[in-house]
């Protein structure tokens, strides 16, 4: 099973669970999933599990891959807690916080944000010169805090012209693409700065295709 079929897959068994209004979108997945693979990112860490989507995704690719991942995550709602048990297949293996606070200095490779946290700014502290934050959706004030940490930080609004199945979460509907996210590279050496450069031409072309479709509709 490829990565793609994994992350569709698994969306979908997601789609269907208690509590899923707010997973990540199906492309997140895909994405993460991407940077998982390509930059062989081994310390992942979460910020916001809610009910499990991505982290599940990452660690049934982990166990597909034999990628030996560790697989940190923080999350402090209570229903989310208790969905976490019930749908992460391997639950037992991630390091479990309630907030970033919490979370023992180490460099992380791979740091996924979807959710708030009062502590973020901590997010230095977990980074190394080569570590990979994706920011799922727009969050704002999270993009600009992490920029504002990283200022030779590269960053890439990601972005797809998929748009959503009739059984996707929340209020996404099939006129909608799926949600994308925030691609960046704390301080980039000159392999990551191509990848970026190519995610940035990517985005560029689908914001473009995506307006040409609206105006002739
Ligand atoms: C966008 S969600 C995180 C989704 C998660 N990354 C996933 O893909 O399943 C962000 C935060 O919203 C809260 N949350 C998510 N789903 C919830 C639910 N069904 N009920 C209450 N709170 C929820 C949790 O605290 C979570 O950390």
């Amino acid at each position: 099973m490829t990565y793609q079929q994994l992350a569709e897959e698994n969306y979908k068994r997601f789609c269907a669970l208690e509590g899923s209004e707010y997973i990540a979108s199906e492309y997140a997945i895909k994405t993460i999933l991407r940077l998982v693979e390509n930059f062989k990112a081994k310390n992942i860490l979460e910020v916001g599990l809610g009910i499990g989507a991505i982290c599940d995704s990452v660690l049934q690719y982990d166990k597909m891959k034999n990628l030996g991942l560790h697989y940190v995550g923080t999350e402090a709602n209570g229903f989310c807690l208790d969905a976490l048990q019930k749908n992460v297949i391997d639950f037992d293996t991630i390091e479990l916080y309630s907030g970033v606070s919490e979370v023992p200095v180490q460099q992380f490779d791979l740091i996924i944000v979807d959710g708030a946290d009062e502590s973020f700014a901590k997010i230095a502290s977990l980074c190394h010169k080569d570590t990979i934050i994706y920011i799922e959706g727009d969050r704002g004030p999270q993009t600009r805090s992490v920029k504002e940490i990283f200022p030779n930080a590269k960053h890439v609004n990601v972005i797809t012209l998929k748009r959503n199945h009739e059984y996707a979460h929340g209020s996404s509907t099939p006129e909608t693409y799926m949600g994308g996210g925030q691609l960046i590279f704390t301080d980039p050496t000159l392999g990551r700065k191509l990848f970026w450069f190519v995610e940035k031409v990517k985005s560029f072309t689908r914001r473009n295709i995506r307006d040409l479709k609206d105006m002739i509709k």
